[in-house]
């Protein structure tokens, strides 16, 4: 009953419908079948989360401080009229260790490092804004870690009325917040909210008490209730719940279980994460080692099977990981294929600009990216003196930007044209993605002259093989990302 159930939700795939101004495209369901771990493994490979392009690992490093200054000096008059920049911050502390935790933190047991932090990011935002002219219009800011409600209320404060003296803020602007649901007090919500502060984020992962021992991270459905709660009263209900499989411990089960307790608690959203089981370059992530940590096929039927479940009880999927009730502004903007991917993953957040504060943060300018050194000591020493604390980045050619917004399609809208790339580049990228196709995960479609690359529900999950194929850049560097299953 419930697979019929299951399968007359999910046999309408894609389909196109016409409004009035934009084209609609209906992608309220997707089938996952169950595939031969043959072929998963198959493809279980490096792949970068193609959260900006030419992604992180490509940037330049030692990037000019000068030439940082100069991108930041021209945005003034770069940004089209009605445009509005978005920013991110970055709070990089937290109480206590997760051992998956691929994050740039610093775990500290006392709070002067993170009140010298604080001093060091309101320099920052003032010397990014002496360059740029304050009163940039802003929609959107987001702060993200590490764990952002580590700092006190009374720094949250000092730093958004920072920013609301260097920018104009809209008056309906998103302010979305990442909490660590083990170290909030339910009567912080109430103060938040009066900041400012309306969409937020708890890192959930898994409600399973063995996989919570495993990865050092106890939390009770009961705490993450009253959280609930609080900050429904203090009128934030857009909720978003990060959750993650192949951790160690994860069974069918005890997915299907934290689904059901999660679903209970009342999120808008859900971002489902694949574990990124990264030693080289988290060395604490070893720790994990010692248990069975799933492979390939385990993840993926752990990631089939969460979202069979999520879209069983009503979730939309959105973009490669993320789930959403209809009514959530992430569906519209995918069902009117406004759905963006930047940094912090998929958003409705359609600025082109996005200024990063903080460290290890990553600024998208009109120029190309400049990330900050993600060094807490050279951060603070730098800002304090007024200086920007560049470390990497990388100008973008026309190049880059033409085929960075067909991975961004690949990846938000699961289809792109080849348009605009030479016949020589989209004969080598038909080659590359000869094997993909034959596996069933992407198809190649003429429309008149121009290519298009079509990924169906199956395909899905691999989206990131596909956007590879598309990726000059990408050699096989096992070392540099997670897996892409
Ligand atoms: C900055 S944390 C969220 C806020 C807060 N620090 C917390 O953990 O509750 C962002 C999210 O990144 C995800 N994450 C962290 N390490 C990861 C890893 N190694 N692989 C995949 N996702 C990871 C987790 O889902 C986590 O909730
Ligand atoms: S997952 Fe969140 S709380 Fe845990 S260490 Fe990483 S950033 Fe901190």
């Amino acid at each position: 009953m419930v697979d019929l159930f299951r399968l007359c939700r999910y046999i309408c795939d894609t389909e196109y419908v016409f409004n009035s101004t934009v084209i609609v495209r209906e992608q309220d369901s997707m089938i996952l079948p169950e595939l031969p771990a043959s072929l998963i493994e198959k493809w279980d490979r490096p792949a970068p989360r193609y959260t900006s392009y030419p992604t992180a690992p490509h940037f330049e490093p030692a990037f000019p401080q000068a030439r940082h200054k100069a991108w930041l000096a021209a945005l003034g008059g770069a940004l089209p009229p009605g445009d509005a920049v978005s920013l991110y911050i970055h709070i990089p502390f937290c109480a206590k260790l997760c051992t998956y935790c691929g994050c740039h933190t610093r775990i500290v047991n006392d709070y002067s490092p993170a009140q010298t932090y604080t001093d060091a990011l309101l320099s920052e935002i003032e010397s990014v804004t002496q360059t740029t002219g304050h009163g940039l219009p802003v929609a959107h800011i987001h702060f993200g870690g590490g764990t952002p409600t580590f700092l006190r209320n009374d720094d949250l404060s000092a730093i958004l009325e920072k920013l609301r003296a260097s920018f104009s803020v809209r008056d309906d602007a998103e302010i979305a917040m990442e909490i660590d649901p083990r170290t909030i007090a339910p009567d912080r919500a109430a103060r938040l909210a009066e900041m400012g502060v309306n969409r937020i984020s708890f890192g959930i992962q898994d409600f399973d008490p063995q996989v919570q021992n495993a990865i050092n991270r106890i939390q009770s459905r009961e705490s993450v209730e009253a959280l609930m709660t609080a900050f429904r009263d203090a009128g934030i209900s857009g909720v978003n719940f990060d959750l993650m499989y192949g951790l160690p411990a994860q069974t069918p089960q005890t997915i299907r279980e934290t689904i059901e307790t999660s679903v209970a608690l009342g999120p808008t959203r859900f971002a489902v994460f694949g574990y990124a089981h990264v030693p080289w370059f988290k060395k604490h992530q070893s720790v994990l080692e010692r248990y069975h940590l799933p492979g390939a096929a385990e993840r993926y039927e752990l990631f089939r099977i969460a979202s069979m479940e999520l879209a069983d009880r009503g979730f939309v999927p959105v973009g490669m990981d993320h789930f959403a009730r209809p009514e959530d502004p992430l569906v519209a903007a995918q069902r009117t294929g406004r759905l963006r991917r930047n940094f912090q993953g998929y958003t409705t957040d359609s600025a082109t600009t996005l200024l990063g504060f903080g460290t290890s943060s990553i600024s998208a300018l009109p120029q190309g990216y400049v990330q900050n050194t993600p060094d807490i000591n050279a951060y603070q020493t730098t800002t304090i003196k007024d200086d920007l604390p560049t470390l990497r980045g990388r100008a973008l050619s026309a190049a880059d930007r033409l085929r960075g917004a067909k991975i961004e399609a690949l990846m938000c809208r699961f289809e792109t044209d080849l348009t605009g790339l030479t016949t020589q580049e989209q004969q080598d990228i038909e080659s590359r993605l000869a094997p993909v196709i034959a596996d069933g995960f992407a198809r190649i479609e003429k429309n008149g002259q121009a290519l298009l690359i079509r990924i169906p529900d199956r395909g899905r999950p691999f989206v990131r093989l596909v956007c590879m194929t598309l990726d000059a850049y990408y050699e096989d560097a096992p070392a540099r990302h997670a897996r892409a299953v």
